[in-house]
């Protein structure tokens, strides 16, 4: 089954607890939160008090985007503020290793994620001891940019190394997500999709449901 993720960095923030709850009732799976620290992307973003208030405010599982340098530092503060999935990149720490173990050590899920202009395989290593692989669709740190079509080749590549070893991990996607480029995406073999502008712009559950109906039924172009 594939997975919605909606992003509230797109969200009403005056309105922000009625609309998860819309998100919920559309049917989605996830809640995206973008952490952002104004030094590995240029904006800063959602912080734990955010995150605490809205855990109490839906059991969605909160996949914690962290687009921070040395992520390593604040990892137990996000696992206690609410988080269940934490996704960091690559490119913002030293040693992948020992954030991955920290993750685990905190008792949340690992995702690992790469930037447009990092070569797939930079995650190969990692493949084994990760929940998820995140592929940035978009240069990470602002909402609403046009998917950068080069990266869906990385989706493909990824899929084909999962299928061919048997691997259990998602493979999500991030940016630029829109209801005339998810099935593309999913048939590339993505099956944790992200969208923000996509859900919050407009009516919200319709939006979810819109998307759903599609994540419902897609596969990957091997499936067939
Ligand atoms: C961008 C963030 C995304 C963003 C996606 O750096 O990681 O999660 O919210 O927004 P859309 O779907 O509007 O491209
Ligand atoms: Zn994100």
């Amino acid at each position: 089954m594939n997975i919605l993720s909606p992003s509230i960095l797109a969200a009403d923030y005056t309105r922000l607890g009625q609309q998860i709850q819309e998100v919920q009732r559309g049917g989605a799976q996830y809640l995206h939160i973008d952490v952002m620290d104004g030094l590995f992307v240029p904006s800063i973003s959602i912080g734990f008090p955010v995150i605490e208030t809205i855990r109490k405010a839906t059991n969605l599982l909160f996949d914690v985007h962290l687009m921070i340098l040395d992520p390593i530092r604040y990892v137990d503060r996000f696992a206690k503020a609410g988080a269940d999935l934490i996704t960091f990149h690559w490119e913002s720490c030293e040693n992948a290793w020992l954030v991955i173990q920290k993750i685990k050590e905190c008792g949340c899920k690992v995702g690992l994620s790469i930037k447009p202009d990092t070569p797939v395989e930079q995650v190969y290593p990692y493949l084994s001891d990760v929940d998820m692989i995140l592929i940035m669709t978009v240069e990470p740190g602002f909402g609403g940019q046009k998917l950068i079509p080069k990266t869906v080749d990385k989706i493909k590549e990824l899929y084909a190394v999962k299928k061919k070893n048997q691997m259990l991990f998602d493979i999500e996607v991030d940016g630029g997500i829109t209801k005339g480029n998810l099935l593309e995406i999913i048939q590339a073999g993505a099956n944790v999709v992200v969208a923000g502008s996509a859900i919050f712009k407009g009516d919200v559950e319709q939006n979810v449901r819109d998307v759903m109906s599609v994540l419902c039924v897609a596969t990957p172009d091997d499936k067939k």
